[in-house]
């Protein structure tokens, strides 16, 4: 038996009550086939805490976060809380998480399924075979640079934010792409705005100063807005894009936008991994997972919602926080072949498939598992 990983569950708002639980049942299947111990301790996110407790991310709620080794989230917000002040919008629950936990990578894998193809936009030909990561900075530049603010004056009024970064923060999450390179296709494009900004001028001499360690990536620059242009043009080219928080946000929308089903799209946000005395050996590297869609408020409660997503965020904390790749892979394994049977939920059907429910969907993933 393994000692156990404490998995924080928070479900937050809307679809995320309903496809959490599946996730989590989906790792309870994997901990029982391979003699896993996972612990779960579920805390309220979002609309959800605001109900509950007034604000979006509790000191308790955080506080259980901060005592797991990773947080499965599902996702905040919904028009009931749209009305209330910035400060405290559901919303606000995730900028808290990463800034309270520290996690200052987010890597948000885009990747085409190939039986969903004529679910995107673009032209097959266009995306056949897509399969890419933005690594995006999570925790510094214009979301959290200072000075902010908004200031009056008697002449009106001026708001501010400001881009900075420093050699740590660059570094730092400059490693993060070309370790994960590594288990790509060994590519990295460094997005920036270098012919303009001074921080981007000193995030592209860090970024080449670490990769004199990483012979053996590949390692090319790019400025932002042609690369929002080359990633409609010809998506193929992209392995991993490594890029600011800004630009990340940005871009990592259009590349979930090119693979056409927002609803099977998973997301990692790490910080530092730390030698786990706990287990004697490996690496536990603290994460939050959630997907990449939102709370759906139009489709809830009508078990409509596409779980995957989510299922598939749990198998990246298998792989980037536990180093479980096995297990992880085997998840993607499952969710594959159910693919392949031609079963949809309603986000991803098309003429002759055949149409199942979140719950259902969440049952033949883990008799996919279990077999
Ligand atoms: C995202 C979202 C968030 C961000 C918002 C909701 C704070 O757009 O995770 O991409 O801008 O980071
Ligand atoms: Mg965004």
């Amino acid at each position: 038996m393994s000692p156990p990983y404490r998995i924080a569950v928070l479900p937050g708002d809307g679809i995320g009550q309903e496809v959490v639980p599946l996730a989590v049942r989906v790792l309870e299947t994997v901990s029982k086939k391979h003699g896993l111990i996972f612990e779960f301790q579920e805390a309220a996110v979002g609309g959800q805490a605001i109900d509950r407790h007034g604000v979006p991310l509790p000191e308790e709620s955080l506080s259980v976060a901060r005592q797991c080794d990773a947080v499965l989230l599902g996702a905040v917000g919904g028009p009931k809380w749209e009305g209330l002040d910035y400060s405290i919008r559901p919303e606000r629950a995730l900028l808290g998480l990463r800034e309270g936990l520290g996690l200052y990578a987010n890597l948000r894998p885009a990747k085409l399924f190939p039986m969903l193809a004529d679910a995107s936009t673009l032209k097959r030909e266009v995306i056949d075979g897509i399969d890419l990561l933005v690594v995006r900075e999570l925790t510094g530049g214009i979301y959290f640079g200072k000075p902010k603010g908004i200031k009056k004056y008697r002449s009106g009024e001026k708001g501010i934010n400001t881009e900075v970064y420093t050699t740590k923060e660059i570094s730092r999450i400059a490693k993060i792409a070309f370790e994960s390179a590594r288990k790509r296709r060994r590519k990295v494009t460094s997005v920036d705005k270098a012919n303009v900004l001074e921080s981007s001028e000193l995030w592209r001499r860090i970024v080449i100063q670490i990769h004199q360690t990483y012979p053996d990536v590949e390692l090319s620059h790019m400025y932002v807005d042609n690369c929002a242009m080359q990633l409609i043009r010809d998506p193929r080219q992209f392995d991993v894009i490594l890029t600011t928080n800004m630009f990340g946000d940005i871009l990592s929308d259009e590349a979930a936008q090119l693979t056409g089903s927002i609803g099977m799209l998973p997301s990692a946000s790490v910080g530092q991994a730390q030698s786990s005395r706990r287990r004697g050996s490996g690496m536990i590297r603290r994460g939050l997972y959630e997907p990449v869609h939102g709370s759906a408020p139009d489709i809830v409660g009508q078990d409509k919602a596409n779980p995957i997503a989510t299922i598939l965020s749990a198998a990246m904390m298998l792989e980037y926080s536990f180093g479980l790749d096995k297990s992880s892979q085997e998840i993607e394994a499952a969710v594959l072949r159910v693919l392949e049977k031609d079963y949809r939920t309603a986000d991803i059907m098309s003429v002759g498939m055949k149409p199942v429910g979140t719950r259902e969907m969440g049952n033949l993933i883990v008799q996919g598992i279990e077999r």
